[in-house]
């Protein structure tokens, strides 16, 4: 009986992963045991979720935070509910994992990780290395043998603690400057550029079968820093490095639309790489109008139309899903409002929009036609 349900379900995937030209081998591995139920009033019907409608192949994701995880039964339950796919939005930070010298801190990056498997949720860690988020006992006035030391052991132990856990893993993170230079930092000024391809190699190392993504902003239109990403990603490649994937971040502004997203997708899925959303948000000039969130929904739905548009493109992860956490009130003078929830949890229209493009695709057979 096990064995085929099995069967049946492993034929309904290869239909479904024929429908939108996806093949097996971008699928997500470290699934869980499927979808969770939606909340269910009273024998109501339960509404359909971005989850359910989503073509096989390709995740929906979120990064999840684990203050919302511990304190809101509310944002749990939209979190298990509309995505199949997480990213800690902090937790799998080197500052959060390791505070004091050796001395790990999993607990909060553990919880995500138990709520994802609970939930059918894949994991996308994010990030192995960053200029940011380093902890303060890691001195750049070190010899670059210590600092080279630290760095290798801290992917080593991070990427093998959820080896078989984890999906993909940001690798790098934005390692490009804004004119495609590599960023200045530690690692650079200590290890030389060769530690991009260092990090891959520790972290395939660690767990072979994990994807292994770089991931950036402003690289989601075809823009200089782009160009540059391509090139890194196809030396990397060239080289032999073990690059699976380019994350292309996408925090949006309401007014202004990245040039050609599908062409660009494109032309990195050319590389032989997968390509993902990893941080999509949209975020508008306060105060938030109907207007302007009608904008902002444009813009959502370009954007999953051109993931689903190339079938190289596995997940599509919104940076937060509520107005209640996100990130961009904090950084962004003025603007605001840039998830999919708004503060109170009710979805915006920017949720509509990606419902209704989901449902669209579905009724055509995952074909989208024409441009972005
Ligand atoms: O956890 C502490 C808390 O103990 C303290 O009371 C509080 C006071 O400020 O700070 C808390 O830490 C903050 C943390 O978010 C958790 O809320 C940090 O100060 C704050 O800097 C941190 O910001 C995060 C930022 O990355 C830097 O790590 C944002 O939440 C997170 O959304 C943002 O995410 C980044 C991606 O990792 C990379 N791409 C860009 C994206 C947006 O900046």
């Amino acid at each position: 009986m096990l064995v085929s349900v099995a069967l049946v379900a492993t034929a309904l995937v290869a239909v479904g992963l024929a429908l939108v030209g996806r093949s097996t081998e971008t699928l997500p591995v470290a699934d869980g045991a499927g979808p969770a139920p939606a909340p269910s009033a009273g024998g109501t019907p339960e509404r359909q979720t971005l989850r359910d409608l989503m073509p096989p192949g390709v995740r929906i994701g979120t990064a999840a935070d684990g203050r919302g995880l511990s304190l809101d039964p509310a944002y749990r339950a939209l979190l298990g509910t509309e995505f199949n796919a997480m990213t800690a939005e902090n937790a799998m930070k080197w500052r959060s994992l390791e505070p004091l010298p050796g001395v790990h801190a999993w607990a909060g990056a553990d919880q995500l990780v138990e709520f994802a498997q609970q939930h059918g949720q894949a994991v996308y860690g994010h990030t192995l290395v960053w200029h940011s988020d380093v902890p303060k006992w890691v001195s750049p006035d070190w010899p670059a043998e210590r600092v080279r030391a630290v760095l290798q052991e801290h992917v080593t132990t991070v990427v093998s603690r959820y080896r078989g856990r984890v999906w993909a893993w940001d690798v790098v993170n934005e390692v490009l400057d804004e004119d495609g230079r590599l960023r200045d930092t530690i690692w650079l000024r200590k290890l030389g550029p060769g530690y991009v391809a260092d990090a891959f190699r520790w972290a395939h190392a660690a767990d072979p079968a994990a994807r292994l993504f770089i991931n950036d902003y402003g690289v989601e239109g075809r823009t200089r820093k782009a160009d540059a990403l391509l090139r890194l990603v196809r030396d990397l490649r060239r080289a032999g490095v073990p690059v699976d994937g380019v994350g292309f971040q996408s925090h949006l502004r309401w007014d202004q639309s990245p040039r050609d997203l599908v062409g660009n997708l494109r032309r990195f899925a050319q590389l032989g790489v997968s390509v993902a959303i990893t941080e999509l948000d949209v975020r508008v000039a306060l105060p938030a109008s109907p207007q302007k969130l009608e904008q902002q929904a444009v813009l959502y739905r370009r954007v999953l139309r051109a993931c689903l548009a190339v079938p190289a493109c596995v997940s599509f992860t919104v940076w937060g899903f509520t107005d209640a956490r996100s990130w961009i009130p904090g950084y962004h003078r003025g603007y605001g409002a840039a998830c999919l929830f708004d503060s109170g949890l009710a979805p915006k229209p920017a949720h509509n929009a990606l419902m209704d493009e989901l449902r669209r695709q579905a009724s055509r057979g995952g074909v989208v036609p024409g441009p972005d």
